[in-house]
């Protein structure tokens, strides 16, 4: 029987991200971390469960065996994008016969359960790859003057990317979405904390998050979450820069945080080997 392999890469989202869903623009990089997903027909029916086991019976595979190995550097539930990999690379793998257009409207309906109401910025940045300004399902290439970032991780939260959404929606949030809007039409790496400031306002952003961005803040530098955020506990990966990177490198080991380093504009989604 034979066995596919996707490979599919994480995201971090510049600027846009909660206002997307209401329709305003998102400025969006693939990154050098990413996620393989390797299936292979079984005689043995198993049992999966959460966003895997609702994707085969979408895709109406979960009466029929499949291995599924996962294999992965995008760290989960951060921001970072590992629903949309993890739905792009297991639709393609399931059905690499099917067309593009079928494929996305899979990848949407998973990523729909997943953020409760996805923008499909997440999943057009992982098929595409490299830089998106992206709005309502449209999106253009673009290039950017910055090529890669430090990721400060304020840990997992405890809500879903969907609750996040959810909460963001019975909130009345209107000013702050357009204001993000504007930011995004007009984004500079200046704007970081412009941006995080009315993440705050909209209530995505707990208190260890803030914290860490405001030391970021004192040493000179901007830092924002780069997903749904999260408020009980961790908001997920702070996106941190600074013209003075070693400052900030070196605020980051004083203050022990754990943190990665990813380079931006990896390539999309693909069929491997
Ligand atoms: C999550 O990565 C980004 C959100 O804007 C949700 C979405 O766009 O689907 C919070």
């Amino acid at each position: 029987m034979k066995t596919v392999t996707v490979s599919a890469p994480g995201k971090v989202i510049l600027a846009g991200e909660h206002a997307v869903v209401y329709g305003y623009s998102a400025i969006v990089a693939a990154i050098d971390k990413r996620m393989k997903v390797t299936v292979k027909e079984s005689k043995k029916v198993q049992e999966y469960s959460g966003l895997v086991r609702f994707a085969l019976e979408l895709m109406g595979e979960d009466k029929r065996g499949w291995d599924i190995k996962i294999d992965s550097q995008i760290p989960i539930g951060s921001g970072l994008g590992s629903s949309a990999a993890l739905a792009t690379a297991l639709v393609w793998a399931i059905k690499p016969a099917a067309k593009i257009e079928e494929k996305d409207k899979l990848i949407k309906e998973i990523e729909d359960f997943a953020h409760g109401k996805s923008s499909g910025v997440d999943q057009t940045i992982v098929r595409e790859g490299g830089f998106l300004r992206f709005r309502q399902g449209k999106f253009k290439k673009i290039t950017l003057p910055i090529s890669r970032a430090i990721l400060i991780d304020s840990g997992r939260p405890a809500e879903t990317t969907g609750e996040m959404v959810g909460l963001v929606a019975r909130g009345n949030r209107e000013r702050q979405m357009k204001q993000i809007g504007e930011i995004v039409n007009k984004w500079t790496v200046d704007k970081i904390s412009l941006n995080e400031k009315l993440l705050e306002q909209i209530g995505v952003v707990g208190g260890k998050a803030k914290s860490m961005i405001r030391a970021v803040e004192a040493m000179g530098g901007q830092a924002k979450i780069c997903g749904a955020g999260g408020v009980r506990t961790g908001s997920g990966m702070i996106l941190a820069y600074a013209q003075n990177e070693d400052k900030l490198r070196q605020l980051i080991k004083d203050k022990n945080w754990p943190h990665m380093e990813v380079k931006f504009g990896g390539k999309g989604a693909r069929y491997e080997g």
